[in-house]
């Protein structure tokens, strides 16, 4: 192998690898929020969902103990909340089953919170968690005072609970004492060990490990999820930013399974993270927040919803005011508001994706609506773009019609199989140089189909897809960016894998793609050199594919060799401009083919570092069966 330190052959973007979320497989409620109360505000299609009342709703009919009252005209976009009244006491509760039973820590605190608005005095609530065998764990008493009458409005009653014991299947009781009529609404259990950012209420050890990641950029929210089933369960950004009685509950687009067919009926978007959690959230990561907006279509495997050419004004206006509202001086009207919601330095927001895996006519006539708006106000905004689905027979078609258009960035996608991504490491090898930059938007390596659980992160994916990703890193100068897909699942509640992080209510664990990601985001480089054999690209001879880079900031070379076959491969690279006996790590990810973490093996697979010194002028690498290696080495 020849490396020359001194020959450039491309500038790699700090943004090159990074992160795409989407509220799918838990991914948000129930994943990364932290909140523990499922249907916490009852607006639900069935309000009742993931509640349990005693005495049952059946017992009494339409039950005259709970009511939900739905009042619209009061606030449209939280209409719901519960009235209670007890005429004798008696055992009245209320249980929440939160998402997939209350997971709670001894010792912890949890903030409990709930409004209430009260009728008629006299009732007592005590807040309670229970474990899976109904013993009480920890409670606090929620006394209704006076000033949380009827007439003033509903009032926040907060405490917090500090368990005696931990429980994995718990439930959160609302126990009534007494007799009276109150209202209820926003009932909620947070625990205070979340991410202690500015981005509030996420799970601590989930943005952990996207942090470590070190990612150049994040695309949120999706994804399907941004289409919609049909144009009303669209994503719509303005929706999910504020106070959180003005986020708008709406049906979770994977909420009947997708491919996978697990449909998750109790799967809706609370919106307790909202676009401005997502650009918090890139800013404590340090990395580029890319938002996608709906593009005036809706799933086009779903209803495929057109909204008219000649009513789209309210979605270019939403992209229009994004902007503003990312990038805006506090003097704009959207920039103001940002700095009502707590953050008045701007986003510096660069990247905005149109659509996502939407195609055709329709599209690019869309397209053509955003970019002449965007473009004459924001110049220096960047619009990805999208060529539809993968296997996608329009890509052709899209893409000839996306480079005439001379849009900035082409967002292609790629599930597929390991053989596909080892015999594409060169795809781009051969792409024009001059047109659009390419996003790899979502990619991931599946050992079966999607949705089968027995489509594994396994070792040989991981594998596939750092093959993949040497040429990627090659051909720099043409893809700027690359996403793996999806990126969270809970365990016992997803339509989707495999995905990069799995997770139950307790703890999570990284897959090997996992690994691979964060070797190649934590070794990007700032350029990549010419690396070859026989004068070509190392892009499977001898069953290896590699790739090297320079870190100018670091002064040092990196090299990343894949070696998926059964055997140890001995390789000497011949590194031009590279002192003699030039010391280093090695870090080597290794593994049976089929090796998979779990929950209960979590670093089954993990990469090891160790010291490397050359031998002279030359490096002798010995690359071992099934392993992904990365070199780094001082260049002076
Ligand atoms: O990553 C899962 C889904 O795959 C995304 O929502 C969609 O864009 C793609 O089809």
């Amino acid at each position: 192998y020849i490396v020359n330190l001194n020959k450039v052959k491309a500038k790699i973007q700090p943004t090159m690898w990074g992160l795409f979320f989407e509220d799918i497989n838990r991914g948000a409620d129930g994943g990364l929020y932290a909140e523990l109360v499922k249907n916490r505000s009852f607006d639900f299609p069935d309000a009742f969902m993931g509640w349990k009342t005693v005495p049952s709703r059946q017992s009494y009919g339409r039950n005259e103990v709970f009511q939900i009252i739905n009042q619209a005209t009061v606030n449209a976009d939280n209409p719901k909340y519960l009235q209670v009244t007890v005429t004798k006491p008696e055992n009245v509760l209320l249980q929440n089953e939160g998402f997939g039973g209350v997971t709670v820590k001894k010792g912890l605190g949890y903030k409990v919170g709930l409004r209430v608005r009260q009728h008629i005095e006299g009732l007592k609530v005590k807040v309670e968690i229970v474990n899976s065998k109904g013993s009480v764990v920890g409670s606090a008493v929620q006394e209704v005072s006076r000033d949380a009458r009827n007439d003033a409005g509903f009032k926040l009653l907060e405490g917090t609970i500090t368990p005696t014991d931990t429980t994995v299947n718990g439930r959160l009781v609302l126990r009534f004492e007494g007799t009276g009529k109150m209202d209820i609404d926003r009932v909620s259990l947070m625990p205070t060990d979340t991410w202690k950012g500015s981005a509030q209420n996420m799970r601590a050890d989930l943005v952990q490990k996207l942090a470590d990641i070190k990612p150049g950029f994040m695309r949120f929210p999706g994804g399907c999820i941004v289409e919609g089933d049909d144009l009303t369960t669209r994503y719509q950004w303005k929706k999910t930013i504020g106070p959180l009685e003005q986020r708008k509950l709406i049906s979770n687009q994977w909420k009947d399974g997708g491919a996978s067919g697990r449909a998750m009926p109790d799967y809706f978007q609370s919106y307790g993270l909202g676009f401005m959690e997502y650009f918090q959230l890139c800013a404590d990561m340090k990395c580029e927040p890319m938002p996608i907006l709906n593009c005036g279509l809706s799933c086009q495997f779903g209803a495929g919803e057109v909204v008219a050419a000649d009513e789209m004004d309210e979605y270019v206006q939403d992209a229009m005011d994004l902007i503003e509202f990312a990038n805006g001086a506090v003097s704009t009207a959207w920039g103001k508001r940002r700095a009502e919601l707590g953050h008045p330095e701007p986003f510096n927001m660069k990247l905005l994706g149109i659509g996502n895996e939407n195609w055709g006519p329709q599209y690019v006539e869309r397209l053509e609506l955003f970019t002449k708006a965007i473009k004459a106000r924001y110049p220096n905004i960047q619009l990805i773009t999208s060529t539809g689905y993968t296997p996608n027979p329009q890509f052709k078609y899209m893409d000839s019609v996306l480079r005439k258009m001379k849009v900035d960035i082409i967002d292609e996608h790629y599930y597929q199989t390991p053989n596909w991504f080892l015999m594409n490491a060169g795809k781009y090898d051969s792409y024009d140089r001059k047109g659009p930059k390419i996003f790899i938007g979502e990619y991931a390596c599946h050992s079966i189909r999607i949705g089968n659980p027995g489509n594994k992160n396994t070792m040989l994916c991981a594998l596939a897809e750092a093959a993949w990703m040497t040429g990627l890193e090659r051909n720099a100068d043409v893809v700027t960016m690359a996403a793996y897909a999806p990126l969270f699942a809970h365990v016992n509640d997803w339509q989707w894998t495999p995905n990069l992080i799995w997770f139950d209510n307790v703890s999570s664990y990284a897959t090997p793609s996992y690994y691979v990601q964060q070797l190649f985001a934590d070794n990007a480089g700032t350029e990549v050199l010419p690396l070859t054999v026989n004068g070509e690209s190392i892009a499977g001879q001898d069953s290896v594919w590699a790739s090297a880079a320079v870190d100018r900031k670091a002064g040092e070379l990196i090299l990343k060799m894949v070696n998926p076959s059964g055997t140890t491969k001995l390789k000497v690279i011949e590194a031009a401009g590279l002192k003699a006996a030039a010391k280093g790590t090695m870090t080597v990810l290794k593994g049976d083919l089929n090796a998979v973490n779990s929950i209960e093996m979590p670093e089954l697979v993990k990469p090891v570092t160790s010291a490397f010194v050359a031998k002279g002028k030359k490096l002798e690498v010995k690359l071992e069966p099934h392993s992904f290696t990365v070199l780094r080495l001082k260049m002076k």
